[in-house]
């Protein structure tokens, strides 16, 4: 068997990339792709629903597809420096990207609203952080501004090569299930990875060599927000998000004509999930199927779970949903969702641990 050595290598033919290119890898992407067993029998629909789960890369997001291919370029095309807005997730993997490739990483972060998880990363990492007393969009909008003054390369997914990494989530799942699927759901926040998977489908249904194998050739799009986070469903830019799923709390979405394209494209839809209704999908993976995302990533499912219900969704349908983080990501979210299941304190005594034991039996 070959090497795995992350998703350039294994796409080469498929990517921006020379024979000569140095590739800036962690090993990312092959993600593992998990049917759920127990929650379609939860809802009582006859439906087959697949999560992508993408907290199992180098950095625990799916940022680490992006970030490859864009480190990757940025090296190439001798950049010293890289520079991110982030809500966390992405600055962890610019941090660890540029580590890995011997260059400087500057990320500005939201003070006091990024996962601890993430903040440990990129501390670790040691990229330099800037906090701004301002949110995700005010960030982003300074980044794009200093990188017009100073020599440094936007990593956020506004840069092209961004997108080129993260369409290979979509080529892995048509190579896995040997088709695509007929709903793909993802949660969206500034909706570049949205239009990455539409790129991706698109792309393999346009090639003759996949095309015959695959059937449907493009899944039904469909992004969810946080209800307070949800530009798409008011039609415009809000400004000031909020939103337990700190991850997705992002008022001026970066990619909204691509996103509204690929709604158009695929006859897909927005729709918005509740903080309430996001913690439940996060607790009910965790719980149901042994698989812990971060709060962002479960408005995949818990919006795949109300279009089933609801049947916007039909029985008989395949359904992907991409787990865009790892749960360890945000352990103070975590916790403080499961008060109610305070570990039991005993005496170090094994008449005390047998009872502890059959009492909870
Ligand atoms: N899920 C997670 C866990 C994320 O970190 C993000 C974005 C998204 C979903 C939304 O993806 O922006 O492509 O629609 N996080 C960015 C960051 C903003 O800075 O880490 P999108």
């Amino acid at each position: 068997m070959t090497h795995y050595t992350g998703l350039i290598a294994h796409y080469q033919d498929r990517l921006p990339v020379s024979a000569t290119t140095r590739l800036i890898s962690l090993g990312e992407g092959n993600t593992p792709l998990i049917q759920l067993h127990h929650v379609p029998r939860l809802v009582g629909k006859d439906v087959t629903i697949y999560v992508k789960y993408e907290g199992l890369n180098p950095t625990g997001s799916f940022k680490d597809r992006g970030m490859t291919m864009a480190v990757t370029k940025a090296v190439e095309e001798g950049s010293q420096a890289i520079i991110c807005a982030s809500t966390g997730n992405t600055s962890a993997a610019a941090a660890a990207y540029a580590v890995r490739a011997g260059i400087k990483a500057f990320v500005l972060i939201p003070e006091g609203k990024i996962a601890l998880g993430k903040l440990a990363q990129t501390l670790m990492y040691g990229a330099q952080i800037i906090q701004i007393n301002g949110n995700f969009d005010k960030g982003m909008a300074l980044v794009k501004e200093v990188a017009t003054h100073a020599p440094v390369t936007i990593v956020n997914s506004i840069n092209p090569f961004r997108l080129e990494g993260q369409k290979t989530a979509a080529f892995e799942i048509v190579d896995e299930l040997g088709f695509a699927p007929d709903y793909h759901c993802l949660p969206v926040g500034n909706a570049g990875n949205i239009t990455a998977y539409w790129k991706g489908y698109s792309e393999y249904a346009s090639d003759s060599a996949t095309h015959k194998a695959v059937t449907p050739t493009r899944p039904v799009m469909c992004g969810y927000q946080a209800a307070g986070a949800a530009p798409f469903m008011a039609g415009k830019m809000i400004d000031n998000p909020e939103t337990v799923a700190t991850a997705i709390r992002i008022g001026h979405p970066q990619s909204w004509d691509l996103a509204w394209n690929v709604q158009r494209e695929s006859n897909g839809w927005f729709d918005s999930l509740t903080d309430t209704e996001i913690l439940a999908a996060q607790k009910l993976l965790s719980q149901f199927e042994g698989i812990f995302c971060e709060p962002a990533s479960a408005a995949s499912l818990a919006g795949a779970l109300r279009d089933i219900q609801t049947g916007k969704i039909p029985e008989g349908s395949n359904i992907v949903c991409t787990l865009t983080g790892n749960g360890l990501k945000d352990p103070d979210t975590a916790i403080s969702q499961c008060q109610d299941t305070h570990p039991v304190t005993i005496d170090a005594s094994l008449d005390a641990v047998k009872k502890a034991i059959l009492d909870a039996m």
